[in-house]
């Protein structure tokens, strides 16, 4: 497969608010989805996934430190399709309601995200043994690999489809 291949995120299809557009790149995947979801570009702005890259000796306590050649390779990869330069509902929905407030290094601690997911009580999922951190979205988010985060198919490990 090629770096571009198109078989491990779905094409954005604009009327899909909850999903997040992606050009897939297999080096990307096999690099940074090794102890993690392969989480989508459009899911941080470029200067999130900068200080990303520029600390990948330290990486929340870990090293992720790559070849050069690799790390070149993704840096631009993630900087082309970060949110705010792909518009899409997605990356669109996170960039606005952030506002003017900086972005962390987390996805998790966007205004967007902690909205999305603030209902949901600890016992699901830093208690659940199945998902233990927010940090995992595949473990809700069926079709989190696809690129799709639509309320309709989350199921929450040891709990069921969640229904709003
Ligand atoms: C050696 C294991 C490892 C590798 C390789 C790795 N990461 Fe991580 N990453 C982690 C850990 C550990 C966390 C913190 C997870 C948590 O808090 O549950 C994390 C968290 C993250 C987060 C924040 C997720 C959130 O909570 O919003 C992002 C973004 C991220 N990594 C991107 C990358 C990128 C990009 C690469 C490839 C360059 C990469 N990671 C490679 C271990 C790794
Ligand atoms: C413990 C399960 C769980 C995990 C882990 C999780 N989510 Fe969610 N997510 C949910 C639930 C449940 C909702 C729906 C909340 C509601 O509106 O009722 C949701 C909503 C969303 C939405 C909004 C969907 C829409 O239709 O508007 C997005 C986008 C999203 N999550 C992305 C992520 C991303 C990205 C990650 C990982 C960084 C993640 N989620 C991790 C359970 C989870």
């Amino acid at each position: 497969m090629g770096d571009d291949d198109e078989g491990y995120f779905s094409r954005w299809s604009n009327e899909a608010r909850s999903g997040v557009p992606s050009k897939a790149s297999k080096r990307y995947v096999e690099e940074c989805g090794g102890c993690h979801f392969p989480y989508q570009p459009g899911l941080l702005p470029a200067q999130s996934w900068e200080g990303i890259m520029s600390g990948l000796a330290d990486h929340f306590g870990e090293s992720a430190e790559l070849p050069n050649e690799d790390a070149v390779f993704i840096r631009k990869y993630l900087l082309d399709n970060a949110a705010g330069r792909v518009h899409a509902g997605l990356p669109n929905r996170i960039m606005g309601s952030q506002g003017d407030r900086d972005f962390s290094l987390r996805i998790t601690e966007t205004r967007f995200f902690r909205h999305e997911h603030n209902e949901l009580p600890q016992k699901l999922v830093q208690e659940n043994p199945q998902v233990r951190s927010f940090s995992n979205c595949d473990t809700c988010h069926a079709r989190a690999m696809q690129g799709s985060y639509n309320e309709h198919e989350i199921k929450i490990p040891g709990y069921g489809h969640w229904d709003d």
